[in-house]
């Protein structure tokens, strides 16, 4: 069976059962504390909890999608056989009860007739898991009742952690569940255990029925819905793989199609490195989608995310010797995959931000890697050096550093990223505030033209170090290996002067340091930001130039801003350069 018959079989079923098919919703969800859609009932969050009314909007409590999904807690984990960053999950729910809407009976006696009578699966395969209770939710007597009288036989009962779905966030609807798990056989793993366990992979769970009763709350206490309501969950690569007898979803048609065009690229076979392989597939497929939604590689949040994806190709196109020069011919093959469902897919766009972003980081990348080449042990000093200087994320370091046997302390390099952070926030928190001069002000905003300037000319791998400002100049450090040349110099002042001639605005925006991170807002102190913070955003008409955190002040447009001159360009510690200018 191949992906696009099991899709329409799914919604096929349940639309002749009544529920109306809903498309899916952005990976980018309506909530916006949380980074990506990560399940398919995100969307109908707002109507599980009664918030809005379900029968005004979709006038049926009977719904049923294939939602796209996006994970990153795994992003080290992609290569094994079961882990993606993307995925699909197919999911039927049943909001708010009257006659004719269903509960336990209905969700139990529906997942076992599609799995059963639809897809040909064998029943004593499955293995049911049922919530055991906990001190204010008793154990689910009625969902085993229920599997019972459905003839299955096998149950393993699990708490809260394997079996309470929810909420998705730190409030929100949630509830008990029962989870089918599917019994691969003793030749998959142990010969006596159950879903859940810990040494194999002999379950693989195929779908989840959450029974959602419940409402967490701001102050972590369970309240009980006005409602009842279903809610599910098919990890559709995982069931594909299993309808197909393959141990994993990059056996089916949704990557072998892309796997075979990458081996006409590469020097490598996919059975000779099927890792590298598979992440390279899930990622290309990945940043596929992020860039669907109009996602941009940059060093913060979303973005960050797919920067890393889009490297971590590149990096494992070398393993395999890939002909990056391919990557239209990559990417078509996702979108003939997918477009029929996904038409934001556009081939052109995402191989366009492909390359800039190849660009970016191939000059970067040599650069490091002969840099690790040279050491035969990397402290956390060092580690953080490859991060800074040569935009090295840590698990590339990691992967880098384990090839030659060589242990990373990945403590001591958090402590190192803190240290740093501390610094930068001392030099950034000097000097303003509310009785800076209007000079200072001007220099202030200069010295975001300056930083994002500096950016373009030299490489994101600069990273704001300190700043200090009074009434008669600028002093900024950052992160730099080299002197500056007399024609980077230039350029920068060029560019900043351009800006001021161009006229710009500066618009403050207070909103949550989550939203500001995931606008894009440039951030070199994190840890230390309060909740709410002051965005300052350098835009014209036709450009936003520069958008940062920062405490402010600012002048409020470019009038009057005068010439931006640099007086010196020095060094000031290691890798680190430093930056006087003017304003006149
Ligand atoms: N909301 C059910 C699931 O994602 O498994």
């Amino acid at each position: 069976m191949d992906s696009k018959e099991l899709r329409s079989l799914f919604l096929n079923y349940f639309q002749e059962k009544g529920h109306k098919i809903v498309a899916s919703s952005s990976l980018i969800p309506d909530d916006d504390t949380v980074l990506f859609t990560t399940a398919g009932m995100q969307q109908f969050a707002p109507y599980l909890s009664s918030q809005k009314n379900v029968l005004e909007k979709f006038q049926t409590r009977h719904l049923c999608s294939c939602q796209k999904c996006f994970r990153t807690d795994d992003i080290e984990e992609i290569g094994d056989d079961t882990h993606q960053t993307f995925f699909e999950m197919l999911g039927n729910w049943s909001i708010g009860q009257d006659q004719a809407g269903y509960f336990k009976e209905g969700a139990i006696k529906y997942a076992l007739d599609f799995l059963v009578n639809k897809l040909g699966l064998v029943k004593d395969k499955f293995h049911i898991t049922i919530f055991k209770g906990n001190s204010f939710i008793p154990k689910d007597e009625e969902a085993k009742e229920i599997w019972e009288r459905h003839g299955i036989t096998h149950f393993h009962e699990f708490g809260e952690a394997d079996n309470f779905w929810g909420p998705v966030s730190n409030v929100g609807p949630c509830g008990p569940c029962s989870e089918i798990h599917y019994d691969r056989g003793e030749e998959y793993g142990c010969k006596d255990c159950g879903p859940n366990c810990d040494y194999c992979k002999r379950f693989v769970e195929i779908w989840n029925l959450v029974f959602m009763e419940y409402f967490k709350n701001e102050k972590g206490e369970y309240e009980k819905l006005k409602q009842t309501n279903i809610d599910t969950g098919i990890g559709f690569e995982r069931l594909l793989a299993i309808l197909n007898k393959e141990n994993s979803a990059y056996e089916t048609d949704l990557f072998s199609d892309l796997i075979k065009e990458i081996e006409k690229h590469a020097t490598l076979k996919y059975k000779d490195d099927k890792i590298a392989y598979r992440i390279i597939a899930d990622h290309l497929r990945g940043s596929s989608f992020l860039i669907g939604e109009n996602i941009l590689p940059s060093n913060t949040e979303r973005g960050y995310i797919l920067r890393r994806l889009l490297r971590r190709i590149i990096r494992y196109a070398r393993i395999i010797d890939l002909d990056l020069n391919s990557i239209d011919r990559l990417i078509k093959v996702i979108i003939l995959k997918y477009h029929h469902i996904y038409p934001e897919l556009n081939q052109e766009n995402i191989v366009n931000i492909f390359n800039i972003e190849k660009q970016k980081f191939a000059r970067t990348l040599e650069k490091g890697l002969k840099e690790i080449e040279k050491l035969t042990e990397i402290t956390p000093r060092q580690a953080f050096f490859l991060y800074q200087t040569f935009g090295f994320p840590i698990e590339m370091i990691k992967e880098e550093a384990n090839k030659k046997g060589i242990e990373i302390d990945e403590k001591g390099f958090k402590e190192e990223l803190k240290k740093h952070q501390e610094i930068s926030r001392k030099g950034a928190e000097k000097k303003f505030g509310k009785n800076a001069s209007e000079k200072e002000i001007k220099l202030h905003t200069a010295t975001h033209l300056m930083h994002q300037a500096l950016r373009d000319v030299l490489g994101e791998s600069v990273q704001q170090m300190g700043s200090s400002i009074n009434n008669e100049r600028l002093r900024f450090d950052f992160s730099y290996t080299k002197k500056l040349s007399q024609e980077q110099i230039k350029e920068i002042e060029d560019i900043v002067n351009q800006r001021i001639k161009n006229g710009f605005k500066v618009i403050k925006e207070e909103m949550s340091l989550e939203k500001a991170l995931a606008t894009g807002a440039l951030a070199f102190f994190k840890e230390k930001y309060k909740e709410v913070v002051n965005v300052y955003t350098i835009k014209n008409n036709n450009e936003i130039y520069s958008k940062e955190i920062c405490a402010g002040p600012h002048i409020k447009s470019s009038e009057n801003l005068g010439t931006f001159k640099i007086l010196k360009e020095s060094s000031s510690g290691a890798n680190t350069r430093r930056i006087r200018a003017v304003i006149n």
